[in-house]
C-alpha cells in the first residue's frame, strides 16, 4: 500500500516533500507535545498559553467561534504567553441539499424533554473567510485545517503571512493529497481519537463514515512517503504513547482528552463529571452534527445514532438548542460529550503538571523500552 500511494504527481524535488519551517517549529519544541484544538469550549486562551509557557505547543480552536471571539481569543493568547501557538478552523464543505424532516420529527421529541425546540438546519460557512482573514492579519505562526482540505489560494495565503500550514487528515491517502497541495505538516489523527474525524469524506456507510486507521499505521505508512513532519492524533493520552509515536517518526503528539480535564480547559462541570466517572464506552456517532465524532455514549447516541442522515452542519445547528437545554439542566445524557478511547486515563491537574508527567513518563518508557531492547 506504501510505496506509490503518494504518487500525486505534484512531487518536489527529490519526489519527497519538504517542510523545514514547520520541522524547525515543532523539532524544537522541548516538549513534543500539542495542545489539540478543542471546539466547543475546552480550548481557552489560559489553556493554549499554559501549554506555550509549559514547553508543548496548544491550538486555540477557531472552529464555531465568531470571527470577532477569534480575535478576542487570539489577543488574549498574546498577553497571557510570549511562546508560539496555533490556530486550527474547519474549512466548510459543499453545500448538500438532504431531507432531514424525520430527524427533525425525532428531535422535536427529544427537545420535549428538555423544554427545547430543535433549531434551524441551515448550512453555513461556519464564517470561514472572516476567520482566515482574522488568521492572515493576526499572523499566526501555525494555522491548522480540519474537515476538508483548505484551497490552493487559501494555503498561499496563510503561508505567505509567515504562518506554516497543517492540515488533519485520518487516512494516509488524506495525509499524500495534504502534502501534495502544499501542507508544512501533517496532523494524522488516528480512529481512537475524540471528537469529530478529519477525514475529507464521509461515506455514510457506518457510524464513522469511511475507513478507520489506528493512528500508528497511518503514521508509519505516511512517514515512509513523506518528508514532511507528522504530528500523531487519537488515543494518545499517557508519556508511554508519547514515545510511541514519537519511536514510529512523529514529530510531536496532539493530545485533546488528556487535556479535557485540565484546570484551564473550559469544559463544562456536567461534562467534567461524566468525564471523571468512569464506566461509559465511546463510540461514533453522527447524531449530534450530522458528521462522525467519536463521544462518550449516552443516551442520545444510543437512540439517535442509526438515524442521523450525513447532514453537517446542519445538524449541529438543529440540535444545539436541545444540547444547550440539556446542559442547562445538568443533564449528560443529550450532550455532545467528545471524548477519545482513552480518556479515562486522563487527570484533573493544570495543565503545566499534565504536560510534565507526560514528559517524565515518555523518558520513562524509552528507558524502559531501550533496555528491553
Ligand atoms: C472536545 C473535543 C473537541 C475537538 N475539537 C477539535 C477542533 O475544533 N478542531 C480539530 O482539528 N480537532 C478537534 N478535536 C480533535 C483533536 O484535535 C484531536 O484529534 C483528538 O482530541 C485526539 O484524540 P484524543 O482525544 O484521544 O487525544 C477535538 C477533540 C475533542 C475531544
Amino acid at each position: 500500500m506504501v510505496g506509490g500511494m503518494c504518487d500525486y504527481g505534484i512531487a518536489r524535488p527529490g519526489g519527497r516533500f519538504r517542510g523545514s519551517y514547520a520541522r524547525a517549529m515543532f523539532s524544537d519544541l522541548p516538549i513534543p507535545v500539542i495542545v489539540a484544538p478543542m471546539a466547543g469550549g475546552p480550548s481557552t486562551p489560559e489553556l493554549v498559553a499554559a501549554a506555550a509557557n509549559a514547553g508543548a505547543f496548544g491550538f486555540l480552536a477557531g472552529g464555531m467561534l465568531t470571527p470577532e471571539k477569534l480575535v478576542d481569543q487570539i489577543g488574549r493568547t498574546r498577553r497571557l504567553t510570549d511562546g508560539p501557538f496555533g490556530v486550527n478552523l474547519f474549512v466548510p464543505r459543499e453545500r448538500v441539499a438532504r431531507d432531514m424532516s424525520d430527524y427533525r420529527d425525532r428531535m422535536r421529541s427529544e427537545g420535549q424533554r428538555y423544554g427545547a425546540e430543535p433549531g434551524c438546519a441551515v448550512w453555513d460557512d461556519d464564517n470561514y473567510p472572516a476567520k482566515l482573514d482574522a488568521v492572515v492579519a493576526s499572523r499566526i505562526p501555525v494555522v491548522s485545517f480540519t474537515f476538508q482540505m483548505p484551497s490552493a489560494t487559501d494555503i498561499a495565503r496563510v503561508k505567505k503571512a509567515g504562518s506554516s500550514v497543517v492540515i488533519t487528515v485520518a487516512t494516509p491517502e488524506e495525509g499524500c493529497q495534504a502534502a501534495a497541495l502544499g501542507a508544512d505538516a501533517i496532523c494524522v489523527q488516528g480512529c481512537d481519537a475524540g471528537g469529530h474525524r478529519g477525514t475529507f469524506t464521509d461515506t455514510g456507510a457506518d457510524a464513522a463514515g469511511g475507513e478507520l486507521y489506528g493512528v500508528l499505521a497511518a503514521l508509519r505508512s505516511l512517514h515512509a512517503e513523506l518528508d514532511i513532519p507528522v504530528i500523531a492524533a487519537g488515543g494518545v493520552v499517557n508519556g508511554a504513547d508519547v514515545a510511541a509515536v514519537l519511536a514510529a517518526g512523529a514529530v510531536a503528539a496532539q493530545m485533546g482528552s488528556a487535556f479535557l480535564r485540565a484546570t484551564e480547559s473550559g469544559t463544562s462541570p456536567v461534562y467534567r463529571d461524566a468525564l471523571a466517572r468512569a464506566g461509559r464506552g465511546t463510540r461514533f456517532t453522527r447524531a449530534f452534527t450530522g458528521r462522525p465524532a467519536r463521544g462518550l455514549v449516552n443516551r442520545f447516541i444510543s437512540e439517535h445514532s442509526a438515524h442521523a442522515p450525513v447532514a453537517y452542519p446542519q445538524l449541529h445547528h438543529m440540535t444545539k438548542p436541545i444540547r444547550a437545554a440539556a446542559t442547562e439542566a445538568g443533564d449528560p445524557e443529550a450532550m455532545s460529550l467528545w471524548a477519545g478511547r482513552t480518556y479515562q486515563l486522563a487527570e484533573e491537574k493544570p495543565a503545566a503538571e499534565i504536560i510534565e508527567s507526560l514528559a517524565k513518563q515518555a523518558r520513562d518508557a524509552l528507558d524502559v523500552a531501550r533496555d528491553r531492547l
